[in-house]
């Protein structure tokens, strides 16, 4: 199996969710479960990288997929440098929900691809919807270390998981070079 070059909108008529396993339960049921009907239900947004070739039921296998949707946070989460330039609101940021790799491709470089593409797509929508930050809440310690590698900084605990948070200045650095 080889992956596409885009990601694409997740479509259950083209995309075999059921092949999907990125060694994580929680993740792999969402993608099989609720992904599509939070999308129908217009909460979030998920977008899936398919294999090149189809499958024997003429579906695309999902190599990996990155789910997206607008949050905010509290002000008074954020380092207090940070916090002290901005108005006493819930601060608007881009929650990262999910994102995994099959794990066929595990360790080939397509968790760091598909990152940067999820990154890539919310710092194009910033430009028509500003955000401060894209947050995410890691399923795991090995989730942190691998958000941590490209500069996202632990925020706070949110709902027993470490959630944390890249500025969009700095999303800004990384695009507009
Ligand atoms: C986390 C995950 C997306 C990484 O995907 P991957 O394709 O294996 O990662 P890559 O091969 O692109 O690795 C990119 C870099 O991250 C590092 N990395 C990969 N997995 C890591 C992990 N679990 N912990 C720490 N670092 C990790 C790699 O060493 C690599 O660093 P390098 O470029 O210096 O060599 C994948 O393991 C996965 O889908 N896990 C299950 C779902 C999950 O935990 N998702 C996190 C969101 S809650």
């Amino acid at each position: 199996m080889s992956w596409g070059k885009e990601f694409v909108e997740l479509n259950k008529s083209k995309h075999d969710r059921s092949s999907f396993d990125c060694g994580e339960q929680e993740l792999n049921v969402f993608l099989k479960t609720q992904a599509a009907i939070h999308m129908q239900a217009g909460i979030s947004r998920t977008m899936v990288l398919p294999s090149t070739q189809p499958l024997l039921n003429q579906k695309h296998a999902i190599c990996a997929f990155y789910s997206v949707t607008p949050s905010s946070i509290s002000r008074e989460t954020l380092p207090v440098h940070l916090a002290k330039k901005l108005p006493r609101y819930p601060v608007p940021v881009f929650l990262l929900a999910q994102l995994a790799v099959h794990k066929e491709f595990h360790g080939s470089g397509l968790g760091k691809i598909s990152l940067i593409r999820a990154l890539k797509y919310l710092w194009d929508v910033n430009h028509y919807m500003r955000a401060y930050a894209i947050i995410v809440d890691c399923l795991t310690d090995q989730a942190q270390s691998f958000y941590a590698k490209y500069g996202f900084e632990a925020l706070c605990e949110h709902n027993g998981r470490i959630r944390m948070f890249l500025p969009m200045k700095t999303v800004e650095q990384i695009f507009s070079r």
